[in-house]
């Protein structure tokens, strides 16, 4: 990326104060450069990176100082500045319940117990973030976090079909990275950032499942604190990311049904709520009769609590029908 070489400050240590140490928490929270320090919070980055507020509030102040240098000439200040878009789910009614679609710039979490759906969806917004804006999309590409081993390429393509998109075209449109740990998942989100500024038409980041691998690593009572940690800094990392580049981030976590609480909180659920509370849309997805499921807008910071109900059919997701 071209940096300001006029004051020689290029990457974060370049700043007064940020250390090597410092500089590595910073990252691992997900502070990758100057920019994104720029536009930090002081009380966020003094806990992330383990020093006092003051200092924080130098290190951002030096920070907008720098970036603010290659204002014109940085375009990462102008994909900020991009308005929110959102890619539509191919349901009337989902995109109503999420006021419009997913969005770039917000976590989206889709979480229900297993075959509700979960996958399907991102399937689905796999391939709709292809679509032109008159569709629904927004012409871009998406990148797949598979680490359950569940991503099927003919499933993409018969939805792809579904939504005249030529099936192959479709496929090279999406970046699928396997995740074998928990590890090796936080490597793979670490390499997003570069993914994205190698082809700047990534707009959507598929995580399925956020979960899967840390509930098979930490198990038990006892790892459950470093469980939390360690998946609040992959969120944390995630909603930068969405921020910097104005991307979706779709995540999955499988739950498991309570079928005595029809009403109430569902993300009590069994197995439950290892998540809190980072997703901007919290949706959690419930099987009805055959191929419906309903799916209802858990946190929103600005729309109601509401249900929704679609189907999954041969060709992707799709409303229900007046009959059924
Ligand atoms: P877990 O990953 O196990 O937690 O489940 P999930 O929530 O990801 O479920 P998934 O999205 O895989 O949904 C599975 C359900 O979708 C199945 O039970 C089917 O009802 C439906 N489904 C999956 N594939 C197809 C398909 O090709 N055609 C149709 N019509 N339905 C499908
Ligand atoms: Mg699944």
């Amino acid at each position: 990326m071209e940096n300001d070489e006029e004051n020689g400050i290029k990457e974060i240590e370049d700043l007064p104060g940020v250390g090597p140490t410092i500089a590595s928490k910073l990252r691992n929270a997900g502070y990758y450069d100057i920019i994104a320090l720029a536009t930090a919070n002081p009380a966020d980055v003094a806990e992330v990176a383990d020093i006092a507020e003051p200092t924080a509030r130098k290190i951002i102040a030096e920070a907008r100082e720098a970036a603010n240098m290659n204002f014109v000439s940085g375009n990462d200040f102008e994909s900020r500045m991009e308005t929110i878009k959102k890619i539509t789910l191919s349901s009337e009614k989902l995109n109503r319940l999420l006021g419009g679609g997913i969005e770039t710039q917000s976590l989206t979490e889709f979480f229900g117990e297993y075959g509700s759906g979960k996958t399907q969806v991102a399937y689905q917004l796999a391939v709709n973030v292809q679509l032109p804006p008159e569709k629904g999309g927004v012409e871009g590409k998406a990148v797949w976090i598979d680490t359950e081993g569940t991503f099927r390429p003919e499933r993409l393509k018969q939805i792809a079909m579904a939504q005249g998109i030529d099936p192959e075209k479709s496929l090279e449109n999406i970046k699928v990275g396997r995740a074998y740990s928990t590890d090796h998942q936080m490597l793979l989100i670490d390499k997003i950032p570069d993914l994205i500024n190698q082809d700047k038409k990534i707009k959507l980041i598929i995580i399925d499942s956020m979960t899967a691998l840390f509930r098979a690593e930490f198990v038990g009572r006892s790892n459950l604190a470093d469980r939390q940690q360690k998946l609040n800094v992959l969120l944390h990392h995630l909603q930068r990311i969405a921020d910097r580049f104005n991307v979706a981030v779709y995540y999955t976590n499988q739950v498991m049904a309570r079928p005595d609480v029809l009403f109430g909180d569902p993300t009590a659920a069994i197995g439950g709520n290892i998540i809190g509370h980072m997703a901007t849309y919290r949706v959690y997805l419930r099987k009805s009769k055959k191929n419906i499921r309903i799916a209802r807008l858990v946190d929103s910071p600005n729309l109601p609590e509401q249900e929704a109900a679609f189907q999954i059919t041969p060709e992707g997701i799709k409303d229900v029908e007046e009959d059924e």
